[in-house]
């Protein structure tokens, strides 16, 4: 019997070529590498703020993500990868972010029930969009979330640590946009007037704003349409209907950046696309990733933890693009990274191999990292993995140390003479060439 994947009519079967899913990337080792520095880099950083991990499944009840994110998102609307288990009938979705899954294990575990939590998050997301660059199917984000603070500190604290972040990298050239949403009555009011003013203005729609009338003319504000832009440039603005407490919550905001030097520009159109937010929203744009330039986003998100079920918990988070922070960092600051690696081993002849495994292990007793050499070969392009390793120097077993009790170490990064040293010093020997003063006689 032939399975749909190897159906085939004629003679021989031929396989399908397996590939990976479109918007669907494989990182490989040398890149790895960049990943590991800069997951190192955040995960410091974000400890210096206090903030300790969280992980959550990559799998929710599709449920949450409509209540959470909102129905009428793009999100919900077209990008999840939502399928129904076979086995029994759940409703589940790949996470198109983490703040919703956060929210959940929140109110699950009444994490906020003693105090307020810094959390952090880092791992793949899903959204089914059309791929591009620097916009996937899957992706990395680092999510930080304060659940259970009030602002505007929290609020400001966020940019603040961002900006920094930034320099820790070395990046430049990554700019600020704030906007403040009021509160949910304060928008409401405000659609109120946008409806009716973009009522007055009917002949001047084009079909999508016709159609989006009433469902979400906020979205007629980001039309591209050169027709509309003057129309849409007087539309009411939603500052126009803030509260006095949003107005001060704003107020506190920019005050404490602007103490901070954090340098911020006020765009009244930047609403993001995720239906939680109140209050301060975020973004931290690049010019030098083409049109994917956000490189992270996020706001305060007071009323969700009551609408997923939980206590009303005010909050406030961000996710950045992995993806594009790395492609930034690589293209802003070029760096080279090396694996971090002591010693390569290398061996040649009658009975080495064993000895070497041994002496491999002992070298990483001492606490050297340490790769054996693996996959045979001649003692020449045994010399040359060494030298592509990345490894500070090579222990070179032959039958010669083998029968004498010694290993040869040849520095492999800087001049130096290969030495003959006796296999228990061995460590030593290496510990005093990677980090000693003097020369080693
Ligand atoms: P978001 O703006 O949808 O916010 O995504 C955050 C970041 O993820 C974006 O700024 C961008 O860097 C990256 N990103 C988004 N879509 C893609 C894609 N298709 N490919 C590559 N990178 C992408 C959120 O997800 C909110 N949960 C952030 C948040 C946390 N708000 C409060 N807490």
């Amino acid at each position: 019997m032939s399975s749909p994947e190897t159906a085939n009519s004629g003679k021989a079967t031929k396989l399908k070529k397996l590939q990976a899913v479109k918007g669907m990337n494989d990182v490989l080792p040398q890149e790895g590498l960049h990943w590991e520095h800069m997951e190192t880099t955040l995960r410091d950083w974000l400890s210096s703020y206090g903030y300790r991990m969280i992980k959550t499944p990559v799998l929710e009840d599709t449920a949450l993500f409509r209540r959470g994110i909102g129905e009428v998102t793009d999100i919900v609307e077209k990008e999840m990868f939502s399928f129904i288990d076979r086995l029994n009938g759940d409703e589940l979705t790949l996470r198109p972010e983490f703040t919703a899954g956060i929210a959940r294990a929140t109110i699950e575990h009444n994490l906020t029930y003693a105090s307020p939590q810094r959390v952090y998050a880092m791992g793949p997301v899903f959204r089914h969009e059309r791929p591009q660059r620097g916009r996937y199917r899957q992706f990395n984000q680092l999510d930080v979330e304060a659940l259970g603070f009030e602002g505007p500190d929290l609020d400001a604290e966020m940019m603040v640590m961002l900006s920094r972040l930034w320099e820790n990298l070395g990046l430049t050239g990554v700019r600020l946009e704030i906007n403040c949403l009021g509160e949910a009555s304060e928008r409401l009011a405000h659609r109120q007037a946008l409806i009716s003013y973009f009522e007055q203005h009917q002949d001047l729609l084009d079909e999508d704003a016709k159609r989006r009338l009433h469902s979400n003319p906020l979205r007629i504000l980001d039309t591209k349409n050169p027709a509309m832009q003057a129309m849409v440039n007087s539309a009411p603005r939603l500052s126009e209907f803030l509260g006095e407490a949003s107005k001060a919550h704003y107020e506190g905001v920019k005050q404490l950046l602007s103490d901070r030097g954090v340098q911020f520009n006020e765009n009244a159109r930047l609403v993001r696309g995720l239906d939680y937010y109140n209050l301060t929203v975020f973004e931290w744009i690049t010019d030098m990733l083409g049109s994917q330039g956000t490189i992270c986003g996020g706001g305060r998100y007071d009323g969700l933890i009551e609408i997923l079920g939980g206590k009303p918990t005010p909050a406030i988070g961000f996710a950045i693009g992995l993806e594009r922070l790395l492609e930034l960092y690589l293209e802003t600051i070029k760096p080279e990274v090396s694996p971090d690696l002591d010693v390569y081993v290398v061996y040649q002849g009658e009975g080495t191999s064993r000895r070497a495994f041994s002496l491999a292990e002992e070298l990483r007793d001492a606490g050297l990292t340490v790769v054996l050499h693996g996959g045979g070969g001649g003692f020449k392009s045994q010399m040359k993995k060494a030298d592509q390793s990345g490894a500070m120097m090579a222990v070179i077993l032959g039958e010669d140390e083998l029968s004498n009790g010694t290993a040869s170490v040849k520095p492999l990064r800087e001049e130096g003479k290969q030495l003959v040293v006796p296999q228990e010093t061995l460590a030593e020997a290496i510990f005093e060439l990677l980090y000693g003063e003097g020369e080693l006689s």
